[in-house]
């Protein structure tokens, strides 16, 4: 049998861009703030950020490490790196855990761009009712989500160069400047300084072994870690790659569009009277209202600033389904041989009827419960909150304890010529800090501690 002829990223800066344009999505714009909003704003801020920089860049870096040196997909990259022992279960648990994402994260990529064609074309419609009418509807929400699903998979069958990397660069540099210029926009408005406070003057108060949990979850869900996303995607960076930069490049621009976007909304919301924990409809319910009253005076500016704000969260969210879609993808064109094209329709098909459950349970089909969650709610909650934790502590696991230190050094160092110095901190924080951290976080929460 021939073999796979396997994709690779042209250039550093692709690399970086296209990582970070999975990093990059709803989780920031979307789930961070409405997360920060429920667990006391600027105390969960601090401890989003503690756990990016000491639990999320190692296990960047393991991840990064485990695909480059393997070359291959997520599940084979684990069996080549252990000789076929059940190691290979952390590759499946995180194609297992993406394609879960994929599924309810396309319902609220869906509600983006259903509201970015509201903002073009029928301004002044995504009122507060609107939200609520739109997303019981039994049709509409579903029709969105799975359009958000092919639109992935049109970028997904181009291929790694040209769809993921030239897709990339050209979403990740427009949302920045997207970002910022609403950054300023909503910090402006009068009243805006409340929800600058909110965000940013901590309150140690709010603070309890859930918030723990749901800052961990949140930081690794923002990192799209845990998944073998990073695992995938490393397997097609190049041998001069530092994986030490690119990961705490990536994390640290994760973390800032996360400010970024607090720093959109909350003072938004605040300048309008709107209270920060409303929820997973907060972007929704809050922002279409804050443009139409901050801009009454010159409807054109709030018409403008509307749809660049969800033309923004629609590339967010494209450039991480892309790559929740390739990890799949990847797995069944180089495992079962597929052209692909298949591939990429079967994630896309399972995906798809996933999303469509997903988005009956928040809106037509509210008995569509799990553990007496909406079946969305609960694929958020399983995977950020437990899924992901226990991947990213295998991975951490995996690369600090099993497969040979030669090994890791050389991936680390780029055969010794670079970041020689931080290796033995590397290897203590996978080995202990961060595996008995997670164990910590997990048995708290679990009571047992
Ligand atoms: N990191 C993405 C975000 O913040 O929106 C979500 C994500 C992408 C999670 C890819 C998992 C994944 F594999």
């Amino acid at each position: 049998m021939g073999k796979i002829e396997r994709g690779s990223f042209g250039s550093r800066l692709g690399i970086v861009l296209a990582t970070a344009g999975s990093a990059v999505g709803l989780g920031n714009v979307w789930r961070f703030p409405y997360m920060t909003g429920q667990n006391g704003g600027a105390a969960f801020l601090l401890l989003y950020v503690a756990c990016i920089m000491v639990l999320g860049v190692p296990g960047m870096v393991s991840e990064f490490i485990v695909g480059r040196h393997a070359q291959a997909n997520a599940a084979h990259a684990y069996d080549k790196l252990s000789g076929g022992r059940p190691w290979k279960l952390v590759g499946y648990l995180g194609i297992l855990t993406s394609t879960i994402i994929l599924g309810f994260y396309a319902v609220v990529a869906g509600w983006c761009l259903q509201y970015l064609w509201a903002a073009v074309a029928k301004p002044g419609m995504a009122t507060k009712d609107y939200f609520a009418d739109f997303s019981t509807d039994a049709v509409q929400p579903v029709l969105w989500a799975v359009a958000f699903i092919l639109l992935t998979h049109v970028v997904i069958v181009r291929g790694v160069r040209r769809g993921i990397e030239r897709a990339s660069k050209w979403l990740m540099p427009i949302l920045l400047v997207l970002l910022l210029v609403l950054v300023v926009a909503s910090c402006t408005l009068p009243g805006a300084a409340d929800g600058i406070r909110f965000l940013l003057w901590p309150d140690f108060s709010k603070l309890s072994s859930r918030v723990l949990l749901e800052a961990l979850g949140q930081a690794f869900f923002s990192l799209s870690l845990g998944t073998a996303c990073l695992c995938t995607y490393a397997s097609y960076f190049t041998r001069t790659t530092n994986l030490l930069h690119a990961a705490g490049q990536i994390a640290l621009l994760d973390a800032l569009i996360a400010v970024c976007a607090g720093l959109m909304i909350f003072p938004a919301a605040a300048a309008v009277g709107i209270s920060p924990d409303s929820g997973p409809s907060l972007i929704f319910i809050t922002l279409p209202s804050v443009f139409q009253q901050a801009f009454a005076a010159v409807p054109i500016v709030g018409y403008v600033i509307s749809v660049m704000f969800y033309a923004l969260l629609v590339f967010a969210a494209l450039t991480s389904t892309i790559s929740m879609h390739e990890i799949g993808t990847a797995f069944f064109t180089e495992e079962f041989r597929l052209p692909r094209s298949r591939s990429a329709w079967v994630i896309t098909c399972v995906a798809g009827v996933l999303s469509v459950f997903c988005a009956w349970s928040v809106g037509a089909l509210p008995g569509l419960q799990v553990m007496g969650r909406s079946l969305m709610d609960f694929c958020d909650q399983l995977t950020a909150n437990f899924m992901l934790p226990l991947g990213g502590m295998l991975v951490c696991l995996f690369v600090g304890w099993y497969i040979p230190k030669r090994v890791v050094y050389e991936e680390f160092t780029n055969d010794g010529a670079l970041n020689r110095r931080y290796f033995r901190l590397f290897l203590f924080a996978v080995r202990f800090v961060c595996p008995i951290c997670i164990a910590l976080i997990f048995l708290h929460q679990l009571g047992v501690l």
